[in-house]
């Protein structure tokens, strides 16, 4: 049975097609962003390869986020792919990021208590514990509405792919 906002109500056409886009699979990732010495780490699971030649990846960040300030004004954002059995990391970094650890040089060493490396040229934070990491030059950034949705360029990817922390194994939802 369908439901669109004429027939039923803009109510019930909004409860239905969160549902429905609710059932669309996706990924839990942890995005990093970084300019000078400001960084965050961000969970989103609304992540996709776009195009493969060249290698492009998307993210669709809110609008107004710490992390969508950032990736504009660096120009690149990380993605740690979690192990499937690490979901109560994704918990952790559902705010803005304030208790950042470093080393006497400054450099990143923990995030919200989570150790953390800084990698690629835009020294971007990694979660230590991440099975692999992807990072993005930002080529493009549109705003949507709600989000912005920002594409990169793989420019540097590390660690080995294993099976992946993705939104079932939680009971948690975002979009729709
Ligand atoms: C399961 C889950 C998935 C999320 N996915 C996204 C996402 O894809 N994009 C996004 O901007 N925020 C997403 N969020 C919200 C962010 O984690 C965060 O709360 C918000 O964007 C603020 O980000 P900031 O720390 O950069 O200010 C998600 C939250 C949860 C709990």
């Amino acid at each position: 049975m369908s439901t669109t906002g004429a027939a039923t109500g803009h109510d019930e056409f909004e409860r239905h097609s969160r549902r429905v886009l609710w059932a669309l699979p996706t990924g839990l990732y942890l995005v990093g962003s970084r300019f000078e010495e400001a960084a965050n780490l961000m969970t989103a699971n609304l992540v996709v390869q776009v195009c493969l030649q060249p290698k492009l990846v998307a993210v669709a960040l809110e609008a107004g986020s710490v992390t969508a300030g950032l990736v504009a004004k660096g120009r690149a954002f990380s993605l740690s792919l979690l192990a499937r059995g690490d979901r109560d990391v994704v918990r952790r970094f559902v705010k803005p990021v304030v208790d950042i650890g470093r080393d006497p040089e400054g450099v990143i060493t923990s995030m919200a208590g989570h150790a953390v490396l800084e990698a690629g040229p835009h020294r971007l934070p990694i979660l230590t514990a991440a099975t692999s990491h992807v990072i993005c030059a930002l080529t493009e950034q549109h705003a949507l509405g709600s989000h912005s949705l920002c594409i990169g360029e793989v420019v540097e990817v590390g660690g080995e792919p294993a099976d992946v922390l993705r939104m079932e194994d939680t009971r948690m939802h975002y979009g729709g």
